[in-house]
């Protein structure tokens, strides 16, 4: 039985290959503009330093906070407008991308719920009335 998220999910190669399809997702796929739009038009910063946190957020080797310090995820999305919408096609981008890697259903329960908790908590717009 591995002892974190981060080997039962398959390490390094396997995080790797989830975040290169996220993004590839998210460069080709219309429905995902609205995140796209706030992300930098050279996206492969972006794909490292997501590949780096998930690592540490899994259990595996602390990558981003060695080169980062304390994540501070939140504070760190505050320059970007985050809202229900983003939100949402952040996780539809996710879970898509988890589906594409077969990701084993025994860890999408726990992945899901992470994925979602953290998104959500990454909103900074009130929801329009
Ligand atoms: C809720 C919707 C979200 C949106 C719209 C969003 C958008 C963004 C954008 C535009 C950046 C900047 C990219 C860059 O500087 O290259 C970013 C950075 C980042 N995002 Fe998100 N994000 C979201 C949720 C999440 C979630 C749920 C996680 C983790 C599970 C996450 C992890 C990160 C990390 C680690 C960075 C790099 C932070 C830094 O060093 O500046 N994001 N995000």
């Amino acid at each position: 039985m591995p002892a974190t998220l981060f080997e039962a999910l398959g390490g390094e190669t396997a995080i790797r290959q989830l975040v290169d399809r996220f993004y590839d997702l998210m460069e080709t796929q219309p429905e995902y503009v609205a995140i796209r739009i706030l992300h930098p038009r050279d996206m492969s910063g972006s794909r490292d330093k997501l590949f780096w946190f998930l690592c540490g957020w899994m259990g595996g080797p602390n990558h981003f906070v060695e080169r980062f310090g304390h994540p501070r995820l939140r504070a760190r999305h505050l320059p970007f407008s985050i809202g229900i919408i983003e939100r949402d096609q952040w996780l539809a981008c996710m879970f898509r991308a988890m589906d594409e890697c077969e990701v084993p259903n025994d860890l999408r329960l726990q992945l899901d719920q992470s994925f979602t908790a953290t998104a959500d908590w990454m909103r900074n717009q009130a929801p329009q009335p």
